[in-house]
């Protein structure tokens, strides 16, 4: 894992806004009374949600909110891969899986897509629009390669369905998440191909059971 640290270049402040105040106030209301610290990841997934990414007066602006440390705050934010330490491309932030099953089946060809496109990973791309970084296993390897982008993860890829889904998001759409070849969820590419009989479900199959009657003493 890499040494993750705070940006060097930080902004002089820090404030939830209006319709995130709702949201943190929601989040503490989760939880008891005293407990309240509880509620530091999705506080400092609300900024990240406002911000695109955490910044140092953020963390401090969360502990004063939770009554916690600083310190405390800043070990989860530098611990965690999800939260981002630095400004993020303002259009998408895209995750490209580097793990083996993903590299079996051609994100090396995404990455390479990525480089030419974007530029070298973890920065901005010239325009700031876009931001890439290599991650490990993101849980969808069934259908590999795959890439997140913001909160939706891209699967069944290849340089040029990538290639496609990133023109759109520069261009300012919002291209469907799933899978690019039309997988139905994670099932064989085509379709299901066990389980497939109606009648494993409809209960036509299901054994009417005799409840045999029990002796007197173990009804009891
Ligand atoms: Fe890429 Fe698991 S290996 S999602």
């Amino acid at each position: 894992m890499s040494v993750r640290r705070l940006s060097p270049n930080q902004p002089e402040s820090f404030a939830f806004s209006a319709e995130m105040l709702k949201q943190v106030k929601g989040w503490i209301a989760n939880y008891p009374a005293g407990k309240q610290q509880s509620a530091v990841i999705p506080l400092l997934w609300l900024v990240q949600k406002q911000e695109g990414w955490v910044s140092e007066p953020a963390i401090r602006v969360v502990a004063e909110t939770l009554g916690m440390p600083v310190i405390r705050v800043l070990e989860i934010a530098t611990f965690y891969t999800m939260f981002m330490l630095e400004p993020v491309g303002s259009h998408a932030l895209v995750q490209v899986c580097g793990t083996t099953p993903c590299q079996l089946r051609g994100s090396e060809d995404l990455i390479a897509l990525c480089k030419k496109k974007i530029g070298p990973r973890d920065h901005k791309s010239a325009d700031g629009k876009f931001y890439w970084q290599e991650v490990e296993c993101l849980g969808a390897c069934s259908n590999a390669p795959m890439a997140a982008i913001n909160d939706y993860y891209y699967e069944d890829l290849t340089a040029e369905t990538l290639e496609k889904i990133l023109d759109d998001f520069a261009a300012g759409k919002r291209p469907a998440p799933g899978s690019a070849i039309g997988r139905q969820n994670a099932a064989p590419e085509g379709g299901p191909m066990t389980l497939t009989d109606p009648s494993l479900y409809d209960g036509s199959r299901a054994k009417k059971i005799k409840i045999p009657n029990l002796p007197a003493k173990e009804k009891a």
